[in-house]
């Protein structure tokens, strides 16, 4: 189970959360020693992970979605080649991901948050998790003879042209849609935070 860090004091010797949540302040706005400050912060490591998925996620995204309408070619084979070769840079990544999430100091509450608001949050976090479990295997699976590593390494995959590279690729299209679609979730809920709760949400993760 991952470890929750311990809520801390202010100079004054108020609870920072409960100061924070009755003054609409964010972590910011109120005075921390920097120890302090970095137990409102998600851990350098995690911050890497999520910045690298966001980043290969979004671009392998419209890159897949561009590739199933622009048809076969060359380009389409070298960009596909290239979105195969990022996107097993998460395959790789995907489980050291998931163990350090399981290791790691949880940074402390948010908030303004109430005790369901949170449990929301953790529910999508971990559909999106399970949901990325999904892109990558199927995406993986359903690819017949395997596929060239950025031309540096030969990659096998375990199955011959057939009905079940189809259905994995039919897996393939729905994940990648619900991925998407709990990402266009994700983004809107720290908006909401960021611009409404101004509960400097995003400042956790930067
Ligand atoms: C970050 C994870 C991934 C995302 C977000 C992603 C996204 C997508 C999307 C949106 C499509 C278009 C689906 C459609 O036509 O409706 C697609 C197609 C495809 N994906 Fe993925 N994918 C990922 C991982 C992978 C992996 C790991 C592989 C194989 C190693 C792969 C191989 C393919 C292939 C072969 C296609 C068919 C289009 C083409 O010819 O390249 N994908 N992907």
């Amino acid at each position: 189970m991952p470890r929750a860090a311990t809520q801390g004091c202010d100079h004054a010797g108020e609870p920072r959360a409960a100061a924070a949540q009755t003054g609409r302040l964010g972590a910011r706005d109120t005075y921390q020693p920097k120890r302090e400050r970095a137990l409102d912060r998600y851990d350098g490591l995690t911050r890497f992970f999520h910045w690298v998925f966001a980043a290969v996620i979004i671009y392998t995204s419209v890159a897949g979605y561009t590739l199933a309408r622009i048809g076969g070619g060359a380009v389409h084979d070298f960009l596909s080649r290239l979105n195969m070769s990022i996107a097993t840079v998460l395959i790789v990544l995907f489980p050291l991901r998931v163990i350090w999430k399981f290791v790691r100091v949880e940074p402390r509450a948010l908030p303004n948050t109430s005790a369901w608001q949170r449990s929301l949050a953790n529910g999508v976090h971990s559909l999106i998790y399970a949901t990325i479990f999904a892109v990558l295997a199927s995406g993986f699976l359903m690819v017949p003879n395997g596929y060239s590593f950025f031309g540096l390494i030969e990659i096998h995959t375990p199955f011959p042209k057939g009905a079940l590279t189809d259905e994995l690729f039919t897996v393939h299209r729905a994940s990648c849609a619900l991925l998407a679609g709990l990402v266009a979730l994700h983004v809107l809920a720290v908006i909401k935070h960021q611009l409404i709760a101004r509960n400097d949400v995003l400042r956790r993760m930067l």
